[in-house]
């Protein structure tokens, strides 16, 4: 039988993963965080002392760059040559860098296979910034999610202070903005909706609002197929 998938795109913090999360819960589906798999190339080549924009040096370590994904009650584990990186990833210093090692177009590919497979085993939501128009552009719901600039960067603020970091609004929203441009012009896979999906706006909802109407839209797109 074909799998469903569920692509969800959009910028640094719009509420990808949170709400793919949920969504995945109700849904009984696998969430696939394929921005993860971009941080764990950036953590290797950052401990590597590599410049992460050196697309010669960056290509030549990935052989030696083993990444797998394991799910521990639901929620999804990086490892890094057997290591767990799950936290280390979440560094604010690594978004940077994967945010430059996702401008390769050979790290692009490495990664492209380990994604579909995933799509062809298990009912998915793969969040990110291409996967309704490259990873996966048949997929069964596309959905370009996204916010203000401000309200992005008040989410991520809020975020690094729950996990103690000391970093200024205005630098997680300088931060973000300065991923907004690398992302949305990059040459290869840039960031940008599907012709086909459906773009919302979460500017101003709270997170179960958005939770609730993303679900609703979903919904209404696979109900036939569950
Ligand atoms: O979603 P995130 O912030 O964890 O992603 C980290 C970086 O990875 C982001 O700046 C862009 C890149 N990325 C990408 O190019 N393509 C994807 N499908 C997912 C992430």
């Amino acid at each position: 039988m074909n799998k469903l998938s569920i692509a969800i795109d959009g910028p640094s913090g719009a509420g990808k993963s949170t709400i793919s999360r949920e969504i995945a819960k109700s849904f009984g589906f696998i969430y696939v965080d394929t921005g993860a798999m971009y941080r764990t190339v950036g953590l290797y080549v950052r401990r590597r002392g590599i410049n992460p924009r050196d697309d010669v040096e960056v290509s030549r370590v990935l052989p030696d760059i083993h990444i797998d994904i394991k799910y521990e009650n639901g929620v999804q584990r990086m490892l890094l040559n057997d290591e767990d990186v799950t936290d280390a990833i979440r560094a604010h210093e690594i978004s940077a860098f994967a945010s430059d090692v996702s401008a390769i177009p050979e790290v692009r590919s490495f990664l492209l296979g380990m994604q579909r497979r995933f799509a062809e085993i298990y009912n998915v939501i793969m969040d990110g910034r291409d996967i309704g128009t490259v990873v996966l552009p048949s997929a069964t719901v596309k959905i370009f999610l996204t916010a203000s600039p401000e309200d992005r960067a008040k989410r991520r603020y809020l975020e690094l202070c729950g996990k103690g970091s000391d970093i200024a609004y205005e630098k997680v929203l300088e931060d973000i903005n300065t991923r907004d441009i690398n992302d949305s012009s990059r040459a290869v896979a840039p960031l940008k909706p599907a012709d086909d999906a459906l773009v919302v706006d979460t500017t101003g909802n709270t997170l179960a609002q958005s939770i609730e109407l993303i679900k609703r839209l979903i919904e209404e797109r696979i109900k036939d197929a569950l």
